[in-house]
């Protein structure tokens, strides 16, 4: 009996390893393959009957008879018939869990390599239009054409060019690129190799973070096997060290080039002056391997679907407090409640949803007064946020917006890479505006005990800061100004909130990059739609 059953470090984490060895000793054939994205299946096995697969799961070691002679009770049919798959539109994700990650007799069985012949039978140039044609937009972040950057590095001068793969996926509840690169990674080589023949680069690279050392391991495996499908594109994996601004494009050039990695000011854009001052393309996993597709299935076929200028569909990663996490990839425009409530089904714990965060720990944090919102990323930006790497975190009744509001702040402190002065000192007075507002708000209805005191101010940012802003400064803003004028000082909770939205100000629009940049959505999000987490009353819904 053949059996397939996940090695994507989720259902591994689930303990798919297990599960696997109880049916290789029970004598059954077993494929691992990436995973099809719903965690609470996992661990998932499913059993070859003539050419369908009958899934089962969740499911342990102790299974493997129940399962064999079909009598299981979490027998779960087709996969593709339950309706987290169903409702999907897999263009990207379409072979993850189903292949053998690295087998390239299933990856050409199931429609591989057939857009880098397509591209290299082509000029440079219609590759390019035909990404323009798509609509893919950058799927890092920021939304950036990708036809556009193309275009860009096709026509910068030089022999020398790099394409280059962000693979550092920092976001908080986000996993994509980690499923794809274990779960499907010759797409992504197959995107990268279509990119060079666009641009005319004949070396890339794949920046992993280290926090994903099987990703890193199955990307290495995979280059080794394909490289003579994809010569003469060579390739190479860069395992980062764990700073959350090496997925800063500029950053991770730096990084890539041995250097400790600080963002750089832009211009020059890395299309034109990039890695070792070469035009570069930089583009994130989810983008390179959204190129294939299109290259096969034609550029009409990814535009067709989607929103507005949203074109295409987008991996949303579904993640936090909610019942039904995993990936589900769609064509934009689903509104976010049907993202939370009706694909996700809710919170795990079943308290009402209170909060959703989407894009990030940098992404704005929406009530459920909201969840008409389309996804999409200009209705994203005009309703005060971002889809990003379309991160959704989900948040019940018992969050305190408040303390969220401080961890955004304390985040941007710990990650900052000290280059500019908003980011590296706003964040630490935000840290304190914070603690003021927290100290002297009434506590609300939602705060768990636990939590009233706010978590302190970790040592590792202090240290991680010093000397600049080291605790020997903590308080300076304070400091001064209690000095000059101690009996005008307003620390009422209209002064705090007021110097918090001033301070966000001049971290949005002073900071070099989005780490500083952006440390203000979750802040006036929470502030603007949670007013009542921070003393003031709570807003009337009409
Ligand atoms: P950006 O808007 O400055 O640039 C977007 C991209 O377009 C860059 O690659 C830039 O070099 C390129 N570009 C801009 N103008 C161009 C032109 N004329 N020709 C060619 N290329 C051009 O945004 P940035 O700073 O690269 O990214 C910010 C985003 O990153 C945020 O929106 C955030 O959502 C996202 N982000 C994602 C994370 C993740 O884990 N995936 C983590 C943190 C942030
Ligand atoms: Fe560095 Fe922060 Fe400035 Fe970005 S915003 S350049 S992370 S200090």
């Amino acid at each position: 009996t053949r059996v397939f059953i996940s090695r994507d470090m989720a259902s591994v984490a689930l303990g798919a390893d297990e599960v696997a060895r109880a049916f290789a000793d029970a004598g059954c054939e077993v494929v691992r393959t990436g995973s099809h994205g719903l965690f609470v299946i996992e661990p998932l096995v499913e059993v070859e009957a003539g050419d369908r697969r009958i899934a089962y799961g969740p499911v342990t070691p102790a299974d493997v008879a129940a399962i064999l002679d079909g009598t299981h009770p979490n027998c779960l049919g087709e996969i593709a018939a339950l309706p987290f798959f169903a409702r999907q539109q897999r263009f990207t994700f379409a072979r993850c869990g189903i292949v053998d990650p690295l087998s390239l007799a299933d990856y050409a069985a199931h429609g591989g390599w057939i857009g880098l012949d397509i591209a290299r039978a082509a000029e440079p140039q219609a590759v390019v239009d035909a990404v323009k044609a798509s609509g893919l937009r950058g799927r890092g972040g920021a939304g950036f054409p990708t036809g556009i950057k193309w275009q860009t590095v096709l026509d910068a001068p030089g022999a020398t060019k790099y394409i280059v793969c962000n693979a550092d996926e920092g976001d908080s509840g986000t996993f994509a690129d980690r499923m794809l690169m274990e779960g499907d990674p010759f797409c992504l080589i197959e995107g990268m190799a279509i990119a060079a023949h666009a641009v005319g680069a004949s070396h890339g690279y794949i920046y992993i973070r280290s926090e994903y050392p099987f990703a890193i391991q199955t990307m290495r495996d995979a280059i080794a096997l394909s490289a003579g499908r994809i010569a003469p594109f060579t390739l190479e994996v860069r395992a980062g060290a764990g700073a959350y601004v090496c997925g800063e494009e500029t950053a991770l050039l730096d990084s890539i080039e041995g250097r400790r990695g600080q963002v750089r000011a832009k211009p020059p854009l890395p299309a034109l002056s990039g890695l070792f001052g070469k035009p570069t393309v930089i583009n994130n996993v989810l983008s390179l391997a959204a190129v294939p597709f299109i290259l096969a299935e034609g550029a009409e076929a990814y535009a067709n679907v989607g929103f507005g200028r949203s074109r295409g569909t987008m991996p949303v990663q579904l993640a936090g407090n909610v019942k039904h996490g995993g990936l589900f990839e769609v064509g934009f425009g689903i509104t976010l409640g049907e993202l939370v409530n009706d694909i996700g089904g809710g919170t795990a714990s079943g308290r009402p949803v209170r909060a959703v965060q989407v894009g990030g720990p940098l992404g704005a944090y929406f009530p459920p007064s909201m969840f008409d919102l389309p996804f999409d990323y200009e209705a994203f930006t005009a309703a005060g946020g971002l889809i990003g790497h379309a991160g959704i975190t989900v948040f019940d009744d018992s969050v305190d917006m408040a303390h969220m509001a401080r961890f955004a702040m304390e985040f941007c402190a710990a990650e900052s890479c000290g280059k500019c002065t908003p980011c590296r000192i706003g964040s630490t007075r935000g840290v304190e505006i914070m603690d003021r507002i927290i100290a002297g708000r009434p506590v609300p209805s939602s705060v768990r005990p636990e939590l009233v005191e706010g978590p302190s101010f970790s040592a590792d940012v202090e240290r991680k800061n010093s000397p600049s802003t080291s605790s020997g400064q903590t308080g300076f803003l304070d400091q001064a100004l209690y000095s000059r004028a101690p009996d005008r000082i307003d620390v009422s909770l209209g002064a705090q909130t007021a110097l918090l939205r001033d301070l966000c100000d001049t971290m949005k629009y002073g900071s070099l990059c989005a780490l500083g940049g952006f440390t203000p959505y979750p802040v006036l999000s929470a502030l603007d739609h949670f007013p009542e987490d921070f003393g003031a009353p709570a807003p009337v819904l009409a």
